[in-house]
């Protein structure tokens, strides 16, 4: 097993890995460092179509890239086809990204009260007038991002049915809604969604590191991998998994000082990029430190600071050698 090229509408990339969208996780500064470690598309956080049309000042602030951050997609969150489109055009206008993305699978409670992320998967009718609605409008390719469905014909039926209303790539997440995070990722599903489809096919859910990345890729055929939450606090899987599939040999690492270091790394950017007061460095804190040696006792200062600003100065001042 080999990187892949990937191609999505006219956007190439050398390799074929991709940063998952994540709330609260893939803002700029992350992004950047995933982009660093080897990630070659990422997406923004999924951002409401109705709070963009109603100039919410943190959803403006969610689609924010820069120069290094590309290409990128910015993955929207909506169900009403017109609202979809406007938020849309208005994102291609003003943050020119190179990707949309349709989050048709967040099973959030909050989100699929309102009808919206994977509540949209039991409608085709409705999938496919927002798909069309934006793919006839917009001048930027739309990919969409779904899970599986009960029935392997229904997903098909359903991926059928992106791929016919001009979709240009299609993620699946191998889980069904109802499983959240529980059971394993289908990857037989999502190979039969690849085999099923002409358009890319990104294959999604529990990789995370070189075996599980060869496995998916080998197994599913896919076009391309999406890794999600094996990248919180852990940017470095990017650079594991892309060494693994240029070489088939991994990466010696000492993970005290990579992790350590992405953290220090992930706080210049937050700072380069303005971001360190919108960003909940506690939680990410979390997950910068997990597994690490002496992480009790980082976390417990941690805990004990007030701010962001003081977690900054202290992870700045934090060295490897006294833990
Ligand atoms: C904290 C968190 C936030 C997420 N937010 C989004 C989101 O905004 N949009 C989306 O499509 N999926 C979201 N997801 C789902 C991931 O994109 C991905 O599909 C899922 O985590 C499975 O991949 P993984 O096993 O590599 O984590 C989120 C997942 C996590 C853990």
């Amino acid at each position: 097993m080999t990187l892949n090229k990937l191609k999505i509408g006219k956007t190439e990339t050398p390799g074929n890995l991709l940063l998952a969208p994540m709330a609260d996780v893939t803002n700029l500064a992350f992004r950047l460092l995933c982009r660093q470690n080897g990630a070659d598309i990422t997406y923004t956080e999924m951002i409401s179509a109705d709070a963009l049309l109603n100039e919410n000042r943190k959803s403006l602030f969610k689609g924010l890239s820069s120069p290094q951050d590309r290409p990128f997609g910015i993955q929207l969150v909506g169900n009403s086809p017109e609202k979809l489109r406007e938020a849309a055009l208005f994102i291609e206008s003003e943050y020119r990204p190179e990707l949309i993305d349709v989050n048709m699978g967040c099973p959030a409670q909050r989100i699929i009260r309102i009808g919206c992320g994977s509540a949209l998967l039991n409608s085709k009718t409705l999938v496919y007038e927002i798909i069309s609605e934006l793919t006839g409008a917009l001048k930027t390719p739309v990919t969409v991002k779904i899970r599986i469905l009960e029935k392997n014909e229904k997903t098909l039926e359903l991926a059928r049915l992106i791929e016919k209303a001009g979709a240009s790539a299609l993620t699946v997440h191998g889980r069904k809604a109802k499983q959240m995070y529980s059971g394993t990722s289908d990857l037989m599903a999502i190979r039969a969604v690849k085999r099923e489809l002409s358009i890319p096919v990104i294959a999604n859910g529990d990789i995370r590191d070189e075996e599980s990345a060869e496995t998916a890729l080998d197994f599913t055929g896919c076009d391309g991998i999406m890794i999600g939450r094996a990248a919180m606090g852990n940017p470095f899987v990017f650079k594991r998994i892309r060494h693994y599939l240029e070489t088939g040999e991994k990466l010696e690492f000492n993970r005290q000082t990579r992790q350590l270091e992405d953290f220090k790394s992930y706080i210049a950017l937050l700072e380069e990029h303005n971001l360190s007061s919108s960003t909940n460095l506690r939680m990410h804190s979390h997950w910068f430190t997990k597994g690490l040696r002496g992480s009790r006792q980082i976390r417990g200062k941690i805990n004990n600071l007030k701010d962001g600003e003081a977690i900054t100065e202290l992870i700045k001042n934090t060295s490897q050698e006294k833990y």
